[in-house]
């Protein structure tokens, strides 16, 4: 695997739900209402941020009381920045495809194409039973993902679009308007043999939880070689829970409050959720299925991929991960506002120095 020419692209998660990114009583000077979101917006855009993403939940079983729905919100960021790509997570079951076909192509229309869609399979089967919808199994989960992304696409690109799957139906449908170009980019969040394998034949991204580089090197190895052979092409990105402060040891001192201050019921409450629904996934393989306690304080993982330390460790680390093939970095922080700015002004700009170099070597030895 050799890794792209292209700078790698940096996005956060839109706080829209409440509560932080980490389950932990420690002090996060993040809000999750929309003029602070608004703000964060235009911080990130101004500090090298290319993606936002949103987040869909629809009760909570563990922190995050409160939920702001990832479409509406993330057209209303899109219209407090001019840069900066939202991408809006979907979740197939709830959303219906022509439904989000039709309304993401309006904010698209709206947005100069700046808007994207993460499609998420779904893992908290609570939550379903609240809404009154059925629970599919593992593999089923993503087989509908799988259609609802080939008929997104579809009814973005095609006129007289016909489709026959076993969970939805198209017969000679013609949107208009389509899309404004470029086209929105759908993404998807999972690990499991499932969602790899989904992600080889139908998406433009794959979102992966935090790990190890060799880790995260076995993942992208798999899923490349899979897209090859299908004539497919994915791009990677990874979450990360960012602790870039002047010094290390400033760094580790936080991340240890963060998992001395860990709320341990809502962690156990959270594992039990996300442990049945990796599980559930026939290899057992999923998302959360290696997690320890200390993993699951953050949700997607996010400090297994260590970039906790100072802006030159970081962005080292950054640099690794893009060699094996990662595409883009996904990052939650305590303080948004505040640790978006430090990230866009001490850290990208050593990772951007560091690809520099990498390029004039590469072009060198070519
Ligand atoms: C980056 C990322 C973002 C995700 N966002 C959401 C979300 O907003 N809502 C949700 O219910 N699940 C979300 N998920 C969960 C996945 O869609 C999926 O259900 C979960 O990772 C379990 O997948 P697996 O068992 O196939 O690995 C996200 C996952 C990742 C990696």
């Amino acid at each position: 695997m050799t890794a792209s020419h292209d700078q790698i692209k940096f996005a956060y998660w839109v706080p829209n739900v409440s509560g932080g990114l980490v389950i932990s009583k420690i002090e996060q000077r993040t809000g999750w209402d929309i003029d602070y979101n608004r703000r964060l917006a235009q911080i990130a855009e101004q500090n090298g941020f290319d993606y936002a993403l949103s987040q869909i939940r629809f009760t909570a079983g563990y922190g995050a009381e409160f939920q702001h729905e990832p479409v509406a919100f993330s057209h209303a960021l899109l219209a407090a920045t001019t840069k900066l790509k939202v991408i809006a997570a979907l979740l197939p079951g709830p959303w219906n495809p022509a439904v989000a076909a039709k309304q993401i192509a309006t904010i698209s229309q709206l947005t100069e194409g700046r808007v994207a869609v993460n499609i998420v399979s779904g893992w908290f089967r609570g939550e379903f039973t609240a809404i009154g919808e059925p629970w599919l199994d593992h593999d089923e989960r993503y087989r509908r993902s799988e259609e609802f992304i080939r008929a997104l696409r579809g009814i973005w690109t095609q006129d007289n679009f016909t489709f026959r799957g076993d969970f939805y139906r198209f017969s000679d449908y013609t949107l208009k308007p389509k899309p404004a170009h470029p086209l929105p980019e759908i993404f998807q969040g999972g690990s499991s043999r499932a969602a790899r394998d989904m992600a080889a034949r139908v998406s433009d991204w794959y979102f992966t939880n935090g790990n190890s580089v060799a880790e995260i090197k076995k993942q992208v190895d798999d899923i490349r070689a899979k897209a090859r052979a299908n004539n497919h092409s994915v791009k990677i990105g990874v979450n990360a829970f960012a602790i870039a402060r002047d010094t290390e040891a400033e760094a580790r001192a936080v991340l240890d409050e963060i998992i001395v201050k860990a709320d341990p019921e809502a962690v156990n409450a959270f594992g039990h959720e996300v442990k049945n629904a990796g599980k559930a996934s026939p290899e057992g393989q999923g998302n959360w299925a290696q997690s320890s306690f200390e993993d699951l304080v953050q949700y997607n993982d996010g400090f297994k991929t260590n970039l906790i330390g100072t802006p030159e460790q970081i962005a080292e680390r950054i640099v690794a991960l893009k060699e094996v093939g990662v595409d883009l970095v996904l990052l939650g922080f305590l303080h948004f506002q505040e640790e978006v700015e430090y990230f866009g002004r001490r850290v990208i700009p050593l990772v951007r120095a560091l690809e520099a170099k990498t390029a004039v070597h590469a072009e060198a030895a070519e």
